[in-house]
């Protein structure tokens, strides 16, 4: 076996071999022309005249080769209370008919699908049928509110949406319709129609241009896969960014497919056949990758699990399903791992449960602390590794290589970067920082398959945002360093996005609500630590002169809840006398930060008081 320097070095040193050998391991339609097109760098394509269907690849060739009784899909969702097996022969069979229902509404290759559900196996098939159709699908996640769906239906401009009548948290029903209609209400784009799902739990009038999916899907005959090149995009993925304005992130059709089907065996170390769960939502890029694509491309069955980690009904639920579904790899964000932990601080409910199937857990997602994976390693007694990536990525930048070679881990560390991966720390200027020490973390260009080609419709974006800064070279917006033995160590951002309970939000989308307060004059948000969820956010405003103070702080918490959706939710906000400012009236924010990390305010503090009165002072002077 080679050791992973070597497959490292030989994937730098000539990618176009590396990834044309990954890439015959799928079916082509047609085979590429260049595996690496490099004519319009720093705009670089892979796989460029090659013609594949992603579907096919991830459902019909597998019943192709005699598998169609394997599961496929197993939806667990101790929510509602049912599971549900799909062969690849019957998802195949599903996703095929809803493909020609969707086909006879006119999608096509190219058109764009906004699905908005919750966890459940129509959202999967959606997103296959679009695979099938060539037709471009962006999912939403459910937890995002009407407005944060209105920005995506405007950029995206869909000629469809799918969706459910509900979704199921623990503590209530939350039907979908009504945010539906009002997302549809405030977006200048006109969509043709919607498919909804009917939910038991809570189903809904269908208005004028809403189908009931069952009806939908009845009426749909088999549809055959579409071909599409190799760069045609298979989705966009919406993602926070600095602004309100979020990034559309865009994958390609070959890349992606090649990618992702190397790393289950590369990185994951699982073999086709065996059972592999995504923890996350179909609405985060972890679901893209590895609840639906990474698992089926590689013919594992994979887990839609609705529910939550703890409470349903137990800090035992995650061990239950390894245990009933004899899972190999479990991935999940270090969020999820310390709310078991802490219901459960002793591991009793992991004892309860055989777990003996399980080779590794994999995180990312969010920094993963080295308290919550020596927990989690003590309890399980497998390999937990920490690994890093972006939803830009779409598979991991810096991981232990499970298929490669097992390195040793260093608690804090997602260990070496991975084979496609040229990983550097610049300082800001630009320059190699030496071994230890912290800089801007990038990646040398080109990028390798798999990794956003652009941002949907925002061209000059995507190279404001990623590549101006240091040319040559992708941007991750990730600070950290590497050491002496090459492990990379991942910090913090170096932008206004933060990770609430593995969920990438933005400050300045917060700072965007909190302004549209009328007594707000001005604010600032920023992640402070939370022993839970990893960072959660924290608002400072100053009011208008002659503002009242008392309802503020309900009122904008309401406010940021309500247009960005309960993940968003701010951990307090403190009305303030100034923000601390640089002479040129530009607000430090890291200060802020800093200085608030770690902190609970009993009181809101004014900027006479609290232990943060000193700081302020002398920021505010200089
Ligand atoms: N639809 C609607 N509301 C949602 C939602 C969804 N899909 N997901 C979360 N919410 C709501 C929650 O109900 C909660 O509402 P509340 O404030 O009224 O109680 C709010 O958004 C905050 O959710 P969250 O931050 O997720 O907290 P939680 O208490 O519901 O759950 C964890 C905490 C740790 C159990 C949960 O965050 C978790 O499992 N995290 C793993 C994260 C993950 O999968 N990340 C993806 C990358 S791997
Ligand atoms: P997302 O695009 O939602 O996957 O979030 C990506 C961001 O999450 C990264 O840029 C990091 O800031 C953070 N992140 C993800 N995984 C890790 C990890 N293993 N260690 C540290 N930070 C991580």
């Amino acid at each position: 076996m080679s050791s992973l320097r070597e497959v490292h070095r030989a994937s730098l040193e000539d990618p176009e071999t590396f990834w044309a050998e990954a890439a015959r391991e799928l079916d082509w339609v047609r085979p590429w022309d260049g595996v690496l097109d490099e004519r319009r760098a720093p705009f670089y394509r892979w796989f460029q005249g090659g013609l594949i269907n992603t579907c096919h690849n991830a459902l019909d060739r597998h019943v192709a080769s005699g598998h169609g009784d394997q599961p496929a899909l197993i939806y667990d969702s101790p929510i509602t209370g049912t599971k549900q097996t799909f062969t690849y022969a019957a998802l195949t069979d599903r996703v095929s008919r809803f493909a020609g229902a969707l086909a006879k509404r006119g999608v096509g290759k190219g058109d764009r699908v906004i699905i908005y559900m919750p966890m459940v196996p129509e959202a999967v098939v959606g997103m296959l049928a679009c695979a099938r159709l060539g037709a471009i699908h962006s999912v939403v996640f459910g937890g995002f509110a009407a407005a944060e769906l209105a920005k995506r239906i405007d950029d995206a401009r869909p000629k469809l949406i799918l969706s459910a009548s509900c979704g199921i948290e623990p503590s209530r029903v939350i039907p979908y319709a009504p945010l539906l209609r009002e997302a549809l209400a405030l977006a200048q784009h006109e969509v043709e129609r919607c498919v909804i799902l009917q939910r038991q739990q809570a189903p809904a009038e269908l208005a004028a241009g809403e189908e009931s999916w069952a009806e939908v899907e009845a009426g749909g005959e088999p549809v055959p896969c579409t071909p599409v090149d190799a760069t045609d995009p298979l989705y966009i993925l919406y993602t926070s960014g600095t602004t309100g304005e979020p990034k559309g992130i865009v994958r390609d059709n070959g890349g992606h497919a090649v990618a992702l089907n190397w790393t289950m065996k590369n990185v994951y170390g699982v073999e086709p056949g065996d059972t592999y769960w995504a923890a996350s939502d179909v609405g985060w890029v972890v679901g893209h990758s590895y609840i639906v694509y990474g698992p089926l491309l590689n013919r594992c069955t994979t887990i839609l699990y609705e529910g939550k980690p703890v409470g349903t009904p137990d800090a035992g639920a995650f061990w239950r399903v390894v245990e009933e579904l004899n899972v190999r790899v479990l991935f999940t964000a270090p969020t999820a791992i310390r709310a078991i932990k802490q219901q459960d601080p002793e591991g009793e409910h992991a004892r309860k449960h055989d777990t003996r199937g399980l080779r590794a857990l994999f995180l990312a997602g969010e920094r993963c602390d080295p308290a919550t994976l020596e927990w989690a390693q003590g309890v399980l007694k497998v390999p937990v590794i920490d690994h890093w990536w972006q939803t830009e990525t779409g598979w991991a930048v810096a991981s232990n290589c499970l298929g490669i070679e097992r390195l040793p881990v260093k608690p804090g560390s997602p260990t070496r970067p991975v084979p496609g991966w040229d990983v550097r720390v610049l300082d800001d200027e630009g320059q190699p920082a030496s071994p230890g020490t912290i800089g801007n973390i990038v990646a040398r260009l080109p990028l390798p398959p798999g990794a956003l080609p652009t941002l949907w419709s925002a061209e000059n974006r995507y190279r404001e945002a990623y590549l101006d800064e240091f040319p040559g070279y992708y941007k991750t917006a990730d600070a950290g360093m590497i050491d002496e033995d090459g492990y990379v160590f991942v910090m913090s951002r170096t932008d206004d996005v933060i990770n609430v309970a593995g969920h990438r939000l933005s400050t300045g989308a917060m700072e965007e609500v909190l302004a549209g307060h009328s007594a707000v004059a001005e604010c600032a948000v920023v992640g402070v630590s939370d022993e839970l969820k990893g960072q959660r956010p924290m608002a400072f405003v100053v009011l208008k002169s002659g503002a009242p103070e008392s309802a503020v702080a309900d009122e904008t918490k309401t406010m940021v809840r309500d247009k960005i959706g309960p993940i968003a939710s701010l951990k307090s906000v403190h009305v303030v006398e100034r923000l601390p400012k640089t002479r040129s009236g530009k607000i430090l924010r890291k200060t802020l930060r800093s200085i608030m990390d770690g902190q609970e305010w009993k009181t809101p503090p004014t900027i006479e008081d609290a232990t943060v009165l000193d700081d302020f002072v002398k920021l505010t002077k200089t």
